[in-house]
């Protein structure tokens, strides 16, 4: 077929005459005036404005104000307790004081991995009490300035193993006839203790030792010293009274948050993603 027969075959939509447009689209408004086509393109492109406006703020409104349900949020698993959603030891919330308040917790406590052997010291000459070394270091010039002062802290546990704790959790608390909720008011179940960090110590006063591992430890010297000087040395409370965890008061029970490992043990992993 020549080029002079298909340009016979295609006429041209100025030639057409208006019976031959469908009638739905001659009807439409914007076809009949004059200037249709940039009318057209005009609402296309409003519309266009106005759906960019309604996504910037519905994100504005997500990121300011948790808006929108996260119910497609990630959430934390056992593989990624990076999801994990609390901070432990911050203040309670009403809506999260319960003892399922995280989703990656065991009866309240939070996952942690045991210590690297080659990185645990003793602290107590007997060598029965081991932290990590940065702990340990930072622990003894704590312990040091408490002396000066005369105050001497009583180290009663340090790191534990995940077996340590099995046999705390499951054979100690059984003779006790304690069930799990009421052990885990006191301890964590294995592979949840800090103490498996080897930056977690119990502390006595080595002048009432009468209040080792009770919360009347609160009253001694030790305890007061501790609460305003702890933090000078990166130590803090991991179990304060009310604490989210819904784990018992343990003014004895204090965690090293002095370097980037430590901290992003406590809190990378368990920090609150809102
Ligand atoms: N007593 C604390 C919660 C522990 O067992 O790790
Ligand atoms: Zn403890």
């Amino acid at each position: 077929m020549d080029n002079a027969s298909l340009s016979r075959k295609t006429p041209q939509a100025s030639e057409l005459a208006a019976d031959e447009i469908p009638e739905a689209v001659r009807d439409h408004p914007y076809l009949e005036a004059g200037g249709s086509q940039s009318k057209k393109k005009g609402l296309i492109w409003k519309l266009v404005g106005l759906a960019a406006v309604a996504f910037g703020v519905s994100i504005w409104l997500h990121l300011n104000f948790n808006f929108f349900p996260a119910t497609s949020r990630a959430q934390p698993t056992q593989k990624n307790p990076a999801a994990a959603t609390l901070a432990p030891g911050s203040a309670p919330s009403p809506a999260t004081n319960s003892k399922a308040a995280t989703p990656d917790n065991l009866l309240g406590h939070l996952p942690y991995p045991e210590a690297p052997a080659a990185d645990l010291v003793n602290v107590t000459s007997d060598g029965s009490i081991k932290l990590r070394t940065s702990a340990a270091a930072k622990y003894q010039e704590m312990a040091n300035a408490a002396a000066a002062s005369g105050i001497y802290f009583a180290p009663i546990s340090g790191f534990r193993s995940v077996d340590d704790q099995q046999h705390v959790f499951f054979d100690v608390k059984a003779e006790r006839r304690q069930n799990a909720s009421k052990r885990a008011e006191v301890s964590a179940p294995p592979g949840y203790s800090e103490h498996h960090t080897g930056y977690a110590i119990d502390l006595g006063d080595g002048s009432s030792p009468d209040t080792n591992l009770s919360p009347s430890f609160e009253n001694t010297q030790a305890f007061k010293w501790l609460e305003a000087n702890a933090t000078a040395f990166s130590f803090e409370m991991s179990f304060p009274k009310n604490n989210r965890q819904g784990v018992s008061y343990e003014p004895w029970h204090w965690r090293f948050v002095g370097d980037r490992q430590s901290l992003e043990t406590f809190y990378k992993a368990h920090s609150l993603k809102k």
